[in-house]
């Protein structure tokens, strides 16, 4: 393997790459979360010395000692985006910067050190580059899942003075299975995810690890995805495992609830609520509890509800399933508002509709 040095990362193409027909097979159905591509990018911290050691190379194990901090206290950190093949052939990215931002912030929450934005934007960038033929055409898009994680093997509890910042990717199709019209949910009343002065606002391994349970029983209940109650009160609705939730009332208005600290500062949800606005809705962000879900489902003052977030999209929620019993919203089936919000959403993200606030950066 020969190793070239462009920009600040050394480069090592993977001379065990997956041929051009094999990938073409595995990009007719690649999923979720399943296939990764023949590359990846890591940067190493050390304490005193900086960030160093940026290179692009074979998609690899990690070699790490057993006492290496991140197996013991989950001091990790990562991100969740996308790469899209445009109709002119072009590669774009959906506001990457925003990503690199929430990165800096989960990595204060977390005592680590913050990745430098244009380092975090450079490495994504030579990911996409390098895997670009593994972006899947049509509905799909490559999953990049930038992350961080403590890499000093030292058995205290205090920050590691060691880290490692990688980038995989990973060709997508629909998160959920079958590319589902509508998910059921499951209300977890006896586990939270978050409480104030937690880590809920930061995207660290340490919440999903602290949610699985919870998706565990929606499943067994037959759910897709587990919804969080709020941990102090267990009453207001705050998102689910993996994406934040809106609700579209019979005047038309829009809620979602509050960035309160204990919920994920979704970008695709931040997107939503400015899209929204400019469609002419009425947005709020503002409390919302189960039983006044319960209660405007079965009234039909709430007309729609959907899930968002980078790997769902926009998903609508036809049912809502609990300990007290099941509730379906509308028809269960989704609707116009639900729809015209991912359409214009996805069309932003793909080039087909016109991005007046220049959320899309081509690569
Ligand atoms: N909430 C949680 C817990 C998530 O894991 C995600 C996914 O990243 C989101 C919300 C949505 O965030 P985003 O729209 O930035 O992908
Ligand atoms: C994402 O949407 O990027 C996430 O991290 C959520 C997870 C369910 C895959």
């Amino acid at each position: 393997m020969d190793a070239q040095q462009t920009s600040r990362f050394t480069v090592t193409r993977n001379s065990q790459a997956v041929s051009a027909d094999e990938r073409a097979i595995l990009l007719t159905d690649p999923g979720f979360g399943r296939l990764f591509t023949d590359h990846m990018v890591t940067i190493r911290y050390t304490e005193g010395q900086g960030w160093h050691s940026h290179a692009v190379g074979p998609r690899e194990p990690f070699q790490l000692d057993p006492a290496c901090a991140v197996l013991h206290y989950a001091q990790e950190i990562f991100e969740g985006m996308k790469a899209y093949r445009l109709d002119d052939g072009s590669i774009a990215m959906f506001r990457p910067e925003e990503n690199a931002r929430r990165f800096a912030a989960s990595a204060e929450r977390l005592a680590m050190p913050v990745l430098p934005e244009d380092m975090f934007l450079e490495a994504c960038a030579e990911m996409v580059k390098i895997d670009a033929d593994w972006i899947p055409s049509g509905e799909g898009s490559l999953y990049l899942r930038p992350f961080m994680f403590a890499s000093e093997a030292f058995l205290g509890v205090r920050p590691s003075n060691e880290y490692i910042f990688c980038v995989i990717a990973s060709p997508a199709g629909a998160y959920f299975k079958g590319g589902k019209k509508a998910v059921t949910l499951w209300v977890s009343e006896h586990y939270t995810r978050a409480a104030r002065g937690g880590t809920g606002a930061a995207k660290c391994g340490g919440n999903y690890a602290a949610s699985l349970v919870a998706q565990k029983e929606a499943i067994g209940h037959g759910c897709d995805q587990v919804v969080f109650l709020d941990a102090a009160e267990n009453k207001w609705v705050e998102e689910l495992g993996g994406m934040n939730v809106f609700f579209v009332m019979d005047d038309g208005s829009i809620i979602t609830p509050p960035l309160s600290g204990t919920i994920l500062p979704g970008i695709t949800r931040n997107s939503i609520l400015s899209l929204a606005r400019a469609q002419g809705h009425e947005v709020r962000e503002e409390l919302y509890s189960f039983d006044q879900w319960r209660a405007d489902s079965a009234s039909g003052r709430l007309r729609e509800a959907f899930a968002c977030g980078t790997a769902a999209v926009v998903t609508a929620i036809g049912t809502v399933r609990s300990r007290g019993g099941d509730f379906t919203i509308g028809n269960g089936d989704g609707g116009l508002v639900t729809e015209t919000i991912r359409a214009e959403l996805t069309g932003i993200q793909r080039g087909t509709v016109a991005d007046p606030a220049g959320w899309v950066r081509k690569l």
